[in-house]
């Protein structure tokens, strides 16, 4: 919440109240506070790439929300009831019957992970040529529709592609341009995905009105329509949030209001499932679900378990429950809205409005004097983590750069972003409180921040196992400055 008005502070009862996790801590894992000369070996031995960090050595992990989160008490007990029998489990039958509840389809597939839904279904939906429009797809969507021989089509709404506009569903999809794609592809589009948030669109809502929007012209193309709903809770919030007519509704039924447009979804329950590990693919078409099965059986594992043990599917029922808990979506996103208010009054560039599971630093502008050839994202997040012991991710032309197959060019991504991604109930509003000291400290040191080179990459996901050199800025006088980390070239 921003802090009190000028008008607020002469009335003391009008100042807000601090935001409140809405749980006790019963069980802590303590985590070593590290000195800046040991971060700076750390970040050495790991060739400059946070991914290669062992977890020991981060205070903060904001890496990732993805099976990051802390499991609730009624969690853990759910886990003590997994039934581990290879077919017909206790525990899948409370899992199936929790994913319907709260997704009202009737078919309900177990994965082991989100990208094995996405690789059962689009394996069997997606034949060569096909083209798969979506908001934005994640990495993982975009990689299983390109393995099974697709394409996989971005149409995003033009308001998301500037970090600045206020716009509050940036999220959305442009219809306009879907309903092109759909006429001009007649017979060649396979299903359409929508994916909520829009993780890659900065964890940004999609409306109501505008799922409402795809739902129709799918009817009309006769085109199936899936959601990619691994947050669809924070999405229902934020959504319920910003739309008048929905203000009496509860989280619950707005996100029953979205299922309800689709014909199926894939899911990672390691985010609003609340859970460390699984996933699910869930439908309303019978047959599809048949043959998804057969195939689940052979990849996955067993149609009442799939890629999941018992204990998993019970901690996965119950978090499904937990995740459209009002006080506990209001925390969330509250608490994510903080750090982006906090930064917008001090000047940081920050994507503007706050999404729903993470803060995005924009890193072009951020670190305005390294260019985008040396990876300002890549820089930055490196800093964060030297300043404060703050793990955070690129999200710019180090995971999204396209290479030209002729030339070998790199073609830089639309943005240069550092996701500080913010695990479920797993750090209090302190944490985040220290998350912003830090931002601030290498936001007054930025002018002496150099970007990096790559020094060995592979050719796919590179982000992952890359390695980095930091780069002399010839044209930046700060650089006489000597600077503690790796070497000059
Ligand atoms: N779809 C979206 C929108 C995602 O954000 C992710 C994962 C997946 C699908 C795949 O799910 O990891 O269970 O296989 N996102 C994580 C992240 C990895 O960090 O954003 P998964």
């Amino acid at each position: 919440m921003s802090g009190p008005t000028p008008d607020s502070r002469m009335k003391p009862e009008a100042v807000p109240l601090p935001i409140i996790e809405p749980f006790r801590i019963k069980s802590v894992e303590p985590f070593r506070v590290t000195e800046r000369a040991e971060r700076d070996e750390s970040l050495q031995r790991a060739g400059f790439n946070l991914f290669k960090l062992a977890s020991a050595d981060v205070m903060i992990d904001l890496l990732t929300d993805s099976g990051t989160g802390a499991m609730s008490s009624a969690q853990w007990a759910a886990v003590m009831l997994g039934d581990e029998s290879y077919a017909g489990s206790p525990s899948f039958l409370r899992f199936e019957r929790a994913v319907r509840e709260t997704t009202g389809f009737e078919h309900v597939i177990p994965t082991h992970q989100g990208r094995a839904a996405e690789h059962l279904l689009f394996q069997t939906l997606v034949k060569p040529g096909h083209v798969v429009p979506n908001n934005t797809h994640f990495d993982t969507t975009r990689a299983n529709i390109e393995a099974a021989g697709g394409i996989a089509l971005d149409l995003p709404c033009a308001e998301s592609t500037d970090t600045q506009s206020a716009f509050t569903f940036k999220g959305n999809i442009d219809l306009d341009r879907l309903a092109t794609v759909l006429e001009d592809q007649r017979g060649n589009v396979p299903l359409v995905m929508m994916t909520v948030t829009n993780n890659a669109a900065g964890g940004q809502p999609v409306s109501l009105q505008n799922l409402t929007g795809v739902r129709a012209l799918c009817l009309k193309e006769h085109v199936p329509f899936y959601l990619d709903a691994c947050r669809f809770a924070e999405n229902a919030f934020l959504v319920r949030e910003s739309t008048e007519s929905l203000s009496g509704s509860t989280a619950r039924a707005v996100a029953e209001s979205i299922f309800g447009l689709a014909d199926g979804c894939t899911m990672s329950a390691k985010k609003d499932g609340l859970a460390n590990i699984g996933g699910f693919l869930a439908m309303r078409d019978p047959i599809l679900a048949r043959e998804l099965r057969q195939r689940l059986v052979v990849t996955e594992g067993f149609p009442t378990y799939g890629g999941m043990s018992g204990r998993d599917l019970d901690a996965v029922a119950q978090g499904l429950v937990e995740v459209l808990d009002e006080d506990y979506l209001r925390y969330r996103t509250v608490s994510i809205r903080y750090v982006v208010t906090r930064l917008v009054a001090a000047g940081v560039p920050v994507v503007r409005p706050a999404g729903g599971h993470a803060i995005f630093l924009d890193a072009a502008r951020f670190l305005d004097h390294v260019p985008r050839s040396q990876y300002p994202g890549q820089a930055l997040a490196l800093e964060l983590y030297l300043e404060g012991g703050v793990r955070t991710c690129e999200v710019g032309s180090v995971m999204l750069a396209r290479t030209d197959a002729q030339t070998g060019q790199e073609e830089p991504a639309l943005h240069e972003l550092v996701r500080l991604t913010v695990p479920r109930r797993t750090y209090t509003q302190s944490h985040m409180d220290y998350v912003i000291a830090i931002i601030k400290r290498v936001w007054e040191r930025r002018a002496g921040i150099r970007g990096v080179e790559i020094v060995d990459a592979p050719k796919v996901l590179r982000h992952f196992q890359a390695t980095f050199r930091r780069l002399a800025n010839h044209q930046d006088p700060q650089l006489k400055i000597p600077h503690p980390v790796g070497q000059d070239v």
